[in-house]
């Protein structure tokens, strides 16, 4: 969410602020800003927009002179993402600077207190309040200050604090929101998360919460909110391997459910040319294509929820049948191949045992299998007819994201190619279409880059017991995928229903508070999932709903709605599962689970 870096020692500031605040980034903000005490006074430098606008207005820091600061990234909560609203925020004079995270949920009485005393407010932030507080609490002392402060604020804060009267201190505080304090030989550092200041040092304090930290140059100290010190270890960071590989994000999941845009171009864009697409991978010729009269899509787990999504996009498209199968139950159940019938097996490993099974099972029946498949040189590319791969490159987290995301955009190229050169999509809808899966990788990075509202929804549910997400047609296959997210990584209860089947059972199970996810982007069932809604919301059931810009009808039968931008309906799986990963996402992390390798997990399922 928000950043925060400080230093103080002997080196400039400023651009040491800024490299550690770039290294935050990934977390989302609208608005970035500093605060650099010069030798004489505070100066403040605060923009709104991206890093860069900062560094350049500062001319990468050169132009904030000074060995002692603050810098703060923000991601708009009280108040409009703009240049007054960002941080560092500043009492009268300028001489108290405070950059946060959190939310100071008391903030309205104590404005109204604030103006009560004749304090003006500038901005619409919460985080303002501090700094007229400490202005009114501070008497000279200000460790004094902060601690009367922090007995005043409710809420949750992470704090960096500029005394312009103390120039040789940086003060820091906590409650739920992290912090890390750093030192070096060259000074000492606060930041948010560890990785803004690895590149200085590797001797890391966390700080816990209703702590206090006073960092000089050369030393700091830790105190409770009563002023009583405390004696704390650093921790030596030793990044491993892997955890570089992680590029600063928390865990490979959040990183390649980043990398998701990157993914989807790579697997979409070089197949598509001249306003045509070409699969040569498929090596089959135009007239083969056409004589498909049936397809067998084999998978297990996530790869089976993509498949599901195929059957509806390759059926809606090119109007061929679709089977899906979970190839643990296509190996043993005989299943009637027909002439013109064409397997695709999916997997991302390309070393499932039961999906290598599916495969050779095909073979063994005499078709020809298509491997879509993540992993070069896999056991499956390798023994598969042919290969269309997903350029997701290496998948750490044993959850699944940005494969299936490139699964998906190849099922969609292979529907849209069958389509066409069986003459079901005109032309101008073709062209149409393949704008549209262009403007994916975008979408998916906006609705990426607003992850804080499902962020801040996660937290309510980390508590939950069962959870159900429902859909109609493609939505229930994205519903298939959001509730395995959900479960596998933060062992909640969770299912997935087709909408139209609560009521054959499944409704029995709502209670109050219940969650029920529904996804609806599908414009023509629309009306059809709101009623489903209703009748969960009427039993009690708290109704998230994942749908598109268009569909504000359906806020007379949500709770909280997450809207994803216009798409063709048929690709709109790939922007309403973002929100659906984060959820699961966010709430495991809330629970504190082993996000990238869940309990009783792998990533490659390699036995039966
Ligand atoms: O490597 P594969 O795609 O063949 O793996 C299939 C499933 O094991 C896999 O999708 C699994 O369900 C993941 N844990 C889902 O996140």
């Amino acid at each position: 969410m928000c950043g925060i870096v400080g230093y103080i020692g002997t080196k400039q500031a400023a651009p040491i602020i800024l490299d550690g605040l770039s290294r935050l980034e990934y977390r989302g903000y609208d608005s970035a800003g500093m605060a650099i005490y010069d030798g004489e006074k505070i100066n403040i430098t605060k923009s709104v927009g991206r890093l860069k606008i900062l560094e350049n207005l500062t001319h990468g820091g050169e132009t904030m002179a000074g060995i002692c600061g603050i810098g703060h990234t923000r991601w708009a909560t009280h108040g409009v993402p703009s240049n007054v609203n960002a941080h560092p925020h500043f009492n009268a004079d300028g001489t108290i600077t405070v950059v946060h995270n959190g939310i100071i949920e008391n903030y309205i009485q104590l404005r109204r207190m604030l103006t009560d005393k004749g304090y003006q407010f500038l901005s619409e932030t919460d985080t303002e309040v501090l700094a007229h507080l400490l202005d009114y609490y501070y008497k000279g002392n200000p460790m004094e200050t902060v601690t009367k402060v922090l007995h005043r604020v409710e809420g949750s804060y992470a704090l960096g604090i500029l005394f312009a009267d103390c120039p040789d201190q940086i003060f820091a505080a906590r409650k739920d929101s992290p912090l890390v304090v750093g030192q070096n030989q060259d000074g000492c550092f606060i930041a948010s998360d560890v990785p803004a200041i690895l590149k200085y040092t590797r001797k890391i304090y966390y700080v816990d919460n209703q702590e206090i930290v006073r960092l000089r140059a050369d030393h700091m100290h830790f105190y409770t909110v009563d002023e009583e010190e405390i004696q704390k270890e650093s921790v030596t960071i030793d990044w491993d391997a892997n955890a570089a590989e992680k590029a600063g994000y928390e865990h490979f999941m959040l990183k390649e459910m980043y990398e998701q845009p990157k993914t989807v171009t790579d697997t979409l864009l070089p197949r598509i040319k001249d306003n045509d697409i070409v699969i040569e991978e498929l090596n089959m010729t135009d007239d083969e294509l056409r004589g498909i009269r049936k397809i067998h899509i084999v998978a297990c787990g996530s790869a089976y929820h993509a498949g599901m999504t195929g059957k509806y996009v390759i059926e809606g498209l090119a109007r061929i049948p679709v089977e899906v199968d979970l190839a643990s139950e296509f190996r043993y159940r005989n299943p009637i191949l027909e002439e013109g019938a064409m397997v695709v097996v999916i997997s991302q490993s390309g070393e499932t045992a039961d999906t290598l099974a599916a495969l050779r099972e095909a073979k063994a029946r005499g078709f020809q299998v298509l491997g879509i498949v993540n992993v070069v040189g896999s056991s499956i590319a390798r023994e598969a007819d042919n290969v269309m791969y997903t350029w997701a490159g290496p998948e750490i987290a044993v959850a699944t994201t940005k494969a299936y995301s490139a699964q998906l955009v190849a099922l969609y190229l292979l529907a849209m190619k069958l389509g066409r050169v069986r003459g079901q999509i005109k032309n101008k809808e073709f062209v149409a279409m393949l704008g549209d899966l262009r403007c994916l990788p975008d979408q998916i990075e906006l609705l990426l880059n607003n992850k804080f509202k499902i962020q801040k929804f996660s937290n309510r549910y980390i508590g939950a017991k069962d959870v159900f997400f429902i859909g109609r047609g493609i939505d229930y296959a994205i519903s298939l995928e959001g509730s395995l997210k959900l479960k596998e990584i933060s062992y909640i209860h969770s299912e997935a229903y087709a909408a139209g089947e609560l009521k054959h059972g499944t409704i029995s199970l709502i209670e109050e508070g219940t969650l029920v996810a529904a996804v609806s982007t599908q414009p023509d069932l629309y009306a059809k999932t709101i009623s489903n809604m209703v009748e969960v919301k009427a039993r009690g059931a708290f109704v998230l709903a994942v749908t598109c810009e268009e569909n504000k009808e359906i806020e007379k039968a949500a709770d909280y709605v997450i809207y994803i931008p216009e798409t063709n309906p048929f690709f709109a799986n790939s922007l309403a599962i973002i929100p659906l990963q984060l959820f699961g996402y966010y709430v495991a992390v809330g629970k504190g689970c082993d996000v990238d390798k869940p309990r009783n997990l792998a990533k490659s399922v390699t036995v039966e």
